[in-house]
Formats: C-alpha cells, structure tokens, sequence
C-alpha cells in the first residue's frame, strides 16, 4: 500500500474516491454540506433532500462530474463531543470499505483532527484503519477470480493545515509499518496446517528477520533434546514433524541493556491429542499458532520502526497430534528447570511448551517478559471475543499493557492469580498437574505458567478468544485477528 501525506484542499485532490468527513452535530453539518455544495454543485441534489444525517456508519455517495475527483464519499462519524482515535479508525476502516465497493485503486481520507490528539496519533489511527480494514486471505482461490476486480494501492491522507503535515506524515508512515506487522501476523495465523507447520513457522519468522532487520536463530529438535526441553519433546511425540524453538533477537537499545522477551505459544495444530478434541470447529486450531504470529509480527514492526529497545522474540512451536506415539493422560514429564507435570489431559498442551520457553527466557536477565496464547476455551467463555485475558506477577508491567490497550483499542481484563487457586493444579504424583478442570480454567492455566517464570516481572495474555475472530468486525477480518502486535508496539515504544 502507498501512502502519503499531502497538504492541499479538497478541491484540488486527486484520488478515485476523496472521502469528507462530517460530524453529526446539526450546525456543523449545515455548514460543512453548503461548503461542499458551493465547491460540487451537483452535490446539491443529494445533500439538499436531507437524507444524510452523518451518524455513524453511514455515508452518502456524490459524483462530481470532476476527472480528477470523480466521486466524493461523504462519511459521518456521530457527534463531535463523542468522537475518539477509535471512532476514527472505524471510520477509515468503513471509509475504505466502502471505497472498495466502488472497485477503484486510489482515496483519499481527511486528517480530521479533533480536541487535543497530535496530527501524528490521528493520523496513525486513520491509516491503521483504511489498511487493516482491505486485509484478504484469499491466496488460495483459483476459481471465479475476478480479474477486473481491482484493489485499493494508494492512499493520500491529507489537511489544510500545514503545520499538521509533519507530525501526520511520522504517523502515517509508522502506521504502514504497524499494518505490515499485523497483516504479517494474520498471514501466519490463517495459514492452514500444511502450509505453516514447525519447521515452516521458523523459515517465515528467518525471512521476516532478514527483510526487518532482526536475528533468527532456529533450535532443532536434536537442540531442543539436549536443553531437556522436556515439555516441548512431550507435546511433539505424536507428531512426525519435528518442533522448533524459534529465537528472535532485535537489537535497538544500547549494547548491556537487558531485553523485554516476549514469548508466542506455536502450536501449529491442536488436535487434543489423545485427549482428543471434537471434530466440529476443529478447523480453527491450525490458528493455535497466534502467539507465536503476534510475537514475530510485533518483533517485526519493532525492527522495521527501528525502535530504541532490544526485544526478543521466542517461539516454541510443535503440532499435538494423537497417535501411537503420543504422550497420554497420567505421563509424568520433566521440564528445562527439573521440575515435573502430571498429565491430566493432553489437551492442556500450551502450558507445557511455554514452560520451557519461560525457562528459556531466564538467560537473559530480562527486563520482563510477556507471553502470548490461545491457552484457554474459558477464556473465550469469560470475555468473549473482544478482551484478552491478562495476568501476571508484576503491577508496573501490568500497567504498561493496560495503558497500550487503551491507546490501541486492543482490550484486555485483568484476572487474578490468587494462591488458593493452586489447590487445583495439585497433583499427587508430581509437582504440578496440566489441567485443574473446568473451574476458573484460564486461571488455572496461567498459575501453571507461573511455576516456570525466572527472576522476573511476568505478565500472560491469553488470546483464545481475540487471536481467533468468528466474523469480520470494522477493520479485522474473520479468522487470524493479528492482535496483541499494535498493543506490543506501543508498549515498547513508550517503553
Ligand atoms: N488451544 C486450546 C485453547 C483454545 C480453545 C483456543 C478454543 C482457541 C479456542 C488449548 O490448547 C486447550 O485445548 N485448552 C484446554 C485446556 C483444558 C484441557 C484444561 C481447554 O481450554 O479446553
Ligand atoms: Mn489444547
Ligand atoms: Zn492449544
């Protein structure tokens, strides 16, 4: 996608369809349609039957007998005193959309900006959804292609106000940077099983290394083996394909300072294991990956920004298969740090591979360390399909991610890690079991990860619920949602 950034007047734009926004509030809307009515007169006869009343997700179509400008969109965004970033990059997000219907290449949106929010942050938010909002995964249709389907290239953001164009460029173009890294993590997410499995997972994760700019250093399994990377080797033994534990390394910071590591669940497929899942909706688990996608679509934007930090990135990734050689129900396993699982269900397979990697993590004396799964079906039970579920050990890091949810839009609620909750995670043969039952089950799942942490403020983002999307929504699209990357990107960089 092109975009840039332009100080002009409407009337001088040039852009298949050039989208004016308009508040609903009833003097502002008088104003602004007999402003456009003055520039379009043939605006005159729709505006003037006084249909378009500017709320929200709505809009109205004028064309203007203009080559250059041929199609004004008219898009309300609701009353002035309740717009927010997030109204706004809904209304880019229906903006583009609608653009799309009309199958043209090039639009052009307003820098609307509005109490104290800087040119850059309005701008970010209108770019964030004009481009998140034409994300396909349509790589796979052969058939019906539409070959004069046409889609959207280029997008000009532009204002009036000249002193606006510098902060809304910087905006802009680190919102192409953001959408590479989400649209890079819905890529990997809604890949289906024979396309992204292990050993795969790692090759896409080197390539985005080498063209980002950060290091990829991939453990096979004869690796994994030797770290004793006990609950890895256990989830992987049902599987012919070998697992990866895949290392990231950006370096942006200053050479000593300690790392923020972030760590992605990949299981590739989740079928249950022996403790086999139901065939119905199945299908979904091939996106069991997504931590693993927005850990390598954060770290790759974080790279590609050439923010002033050091992250890394781990991936611990294996497929969980059933078969005659599978780990089953009452194994006992012994992880990187020595200590032992019972398996109660070999369902309850992510813990079990995130524990190694938060041992894993240790090594670098890290900063802090946030981990990123489809852990839990109760989460999706508790907080539906819009909010991460959030835990941790560590009030300020906690913080940090609360405060970048806010900024992004990307919800999370907190749940607590109470002690009496271990009762459930007891186990009367080893240190600990893999599933305390249905019971305050995303808890459970998290308290399990806790007995693996290092030295270190910890937090867990289960995303069972928001990685994996029933249907589209304003600008994310069924399926791989990409979340957590803008949520981590602003994290880290306001670090
Ligand atoms: N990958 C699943 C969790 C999941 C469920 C993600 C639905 C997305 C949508 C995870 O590995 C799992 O199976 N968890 C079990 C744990 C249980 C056996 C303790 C679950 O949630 O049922
Ligand atoms: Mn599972
Ligand atoms: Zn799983």
């Amino acid at each position: 996608m092109k975009v840039q950034t332009t100080h002009t007047k409407l009337s001088a734009l040039k852009a298949d369809v050039s989208v004016v926004f308009l508040y609903e509030d009833e003097e502002s809307l008088a104003t602004h349609q007999k402003e456009i009515i003055a520039e379009f007169p043939s605006a005159e006869a729709t505006l003037g039957a006084g249909d378009f009343k500017a709320k929200r997700k709505t809009s109205v179509v004028i064309y203007t007998g203009n080559k250059q400008l041929p199609r004004l969109l008219l898009v309300g965004v609701g009353k002035k005193a309740d717009l927010t970033i997030e109204h706004l990059r809904r209304a880019a997000a229906y903006s583009a959309k609608r653009a799309a219907s009309f199958n043209v290449e090039s639009i052009a949106l307003p820098l609307l900006k509005f109490n104290e929010n800087s040119a850059a942050d309005t701008a970010q938010a209108i770019i964030e959804g004009a481009i998140l909002s034409q994300y396909k995964f349509d790589k796979y249709f052969t058939e019906n292609k539409d070959t004069d389907k046409k889609n959207i290239n280029k997008i000009t953001l532009w204002t009036e106000t000249k002193e606006d164009v510098a902060g809304a460029k910087a905006g802009a173009e680190f919102a192409v940077i953001l959408c590479q890294g989400v649209n890079l993590s819905r890529d990997l997410a809604n890949a289906p099983n024979n396309e992204i499995y292990p050993e795969t997972l790692a090759k896409r994760a080197e390539e985005a290394g080498k063209e980002a700019g950060f290091h990829v250093n991939v453990l096979n399994k004869k690796k994994i083996e030797s770290l004793k990377m006990g609950g890895i080797i256990a989830v992987n033994q049902g599987s012919v394909r070998p697992p990866v534990f895949i290392v990231m390394e950006y370096n942006g910071g200053k050479k000593g300072d300690k790392p923020v590591v972030l760590v992605g669940k990949g299981i590739t497929f989740d079928t249950g294991g022996i403790s086999i899942k139901p065939g119905a909706g199945m299908s979904d688990m091939k996106m069991d990956m997504h931590g693993s996608a927005s850990v390598i679509g954060a770290i790759y934007a974080v790279a590609k920004a050439k923010l002033p930090i050091n992250v890394v990135a781990l991936v611990p990734s294996t497929e969980n298969m059933p078969s005659g050689t599978a780990y089953v129900p009452g194994d006992i396993i012994t992880f990187m740090n020595g200590k032992t699982a019972e398996i109660d269900n070999t369902d309850a397979e992510g813990r079990l591979v995130l524990a190694d990697a938060l041992t894993y993590a240790d090594k670098y004396k890290p900063q802090a360390v946030i981990d990123l799964a489809t852990l839990t079906g109760a989460i999706v039970v508790a907080l539906g399909n819009t909010t991460s579920g959030l835990m941790g050990n560590d009030t300020a890091l906690k913080t940090r991610i609360k405060v970048a949810a806010d900024r992004t839009n990307e919800y999370v609620c907190e749940l607590p890690l109470y002690e009496e909750y271990e009762e459930l995670i007891k186990s009367d043969v080893a240190d600990v079991k893999n599933s305390g039952g249905r019971a305050a089950g995303s808890i459970t799942a998290a308290l399990f990860l806790k007995k693996f942490i290092g030295d270190y403020p910890w937090a867990h983002l289960d995303i069972a619920g928001t990685g994996i999307a029933p249907k589209e929504t304003d600008y994310n699209p069924k399926g791989g949602s990409g979340v957590a990357v803008r949520l981590l990107v602003d994290m880290l960089r306001n670090w």
